[in-house]
């Protein structure tokens, strides 16, 4: 075999074939092709042997020479091509500190809360704790044990949203009167507020969904007059001191007596304006005395205890605080509307 011959041909291959690699792995296998422990080079001094032994040296040398070389090549090659994969990469992954920031959107409180939170403050200044019930009601709840008979015409499918025999969306926040003084042993001063559902069309001034605040408290010798007073200081209040305060008889079955708050018009101050129909008054609440067969059947002693509840709409103190025509936005969480408050 002509060692000298093969020497030529292999640097003119590697000349060609290394400088021609187009990736990393293919760079390696030429690696591995010519300098690896089978390659080329190795075969080469493996069969040095066959040449005279006069010629030996010389064509170890020049093997050794052409060893190098290609090691040289390789290398080189090598470190163009992760310098330009380095490039890529970083021009890939390249920031531009000099673009503006991206500033996180603020959310609003929302109307609703910003009352409730402020009437929240007002109770629990009176000595309340905040109660809440379950949205999805016991029929139980809502109605029987709040001395709502079987054919009145609250259990209506008309009014109820009901979700089967047993359960319904409650239609007021007063299921909740009946689960606290379930759990508590009097005294007992609550305010729950929550969402409540009604089968009604929405339009401006009607939502399927919408809020109440309910009002309980349950002591010994608790009179109308108790009744009387917590509404006058949460009028004040929340209202100022200009309000007059009107309480209408009226008819609840869970109440007895019972009787509807009215407070002169916030927009008119009393002489009659669109607000307030020409009447001169908002209804605030219904509110009377816990009717004796509420107490018993959520197992307070009639006899020993009595106590007042109170319940009103939300959403329309809200309206009417900010002067809000459609109660539709109150639910549609445009931030259009939301940012005015904030
Ligand atoms: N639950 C009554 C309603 O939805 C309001 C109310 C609550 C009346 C408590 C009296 C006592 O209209």
């Amino acid at each position: 075999m002509d060692l000298n011959k093969k020497l030529a041909g292999l640097e003119k291959e590697v000349e060609e074939l290394i400088p021609a690699a187009g990736s990393l792995d293919e760079l390696e296998k030429l690696r591995v092709k010519y300098l690896g422990k089978k390659g080329k080079i190795a075969d080469i001094f493996n069969n040095i042997g066959q040449v005279k032994p006069e010629e030996r040296p010389i064509i170890g040398k020049k093997t050794k020479q052409l060893k190098l070389k290609i090691e040289n090549m390789h290398n080189e090659k090598k470190a163009k091509m992760e310098e330009k994969k380095q490039k890529e990469k970083m021009k890939k992954e390249r920031i531009d500190i000099t673009l503006p920031g991206i500033n996180p959107e603020m959310g609003y409180t929302h109307p609703l809360t910003k009352v409730i939170n402020e009437i929240k403050d007002l109770f629990i200044g009176l000595g309340f704790k905040i109660a809440e019930g379950p949205e999805i009601e016991d029929g139980y709840y809502n109605f029987a044990a709040l001395n709502i008979p079987e054919h009145h015409p609250a259990r209506d499918l008309q009014d109820t949203l009901y979700i089967d025999d047993k359960y319904l969306l409650r239609t007021h926040t007063s299921p909740v009167q009946v689960r606290t003084m379930e759990k508590e042993e009097p005294p007992i001063r609550i305010i729950a507020p929550g969402r409540v559902y009604r089968s009604d069309e929405l339009d401006a001034s009607h939502s399927p969904i919408f809020h109440q605040i309910e009002g309980l408290v349950i002591d010994r010798d608790i009179s109308f007059s108790d009744l009387k007073g917590t509404i006058e200081i949460f009028v004040s209040e929340l209202y100022g001191n200009d309000r007059t305060i009107r309480f209408r008889p009226s008819y609840f079955p869970f109440t007895e007596p019972s009787a509807e708050v009215d407070i002169s018009c916030i927009v008119c101050g009393g002489k009659g304006c669109s607000a307030c129909s020409y009447t001169g008054w908002i209804e605030l609440l219904g509110s009377g005395m816990v009717h004796p067969n509420v107490l018993e059947m959520s197992g307070i002693d009639s006899r020993e205890y009595s106590g007042f509840a109170f319940g009103m709409g939300w959403d329309r103190i809200v309206t009417q605080k900010y002067g809000i025509d459609d109660i539709r936005v109150l639910f549609e969480n445009d931030r259009r509307f939301l940012e005015q408050f904030n």
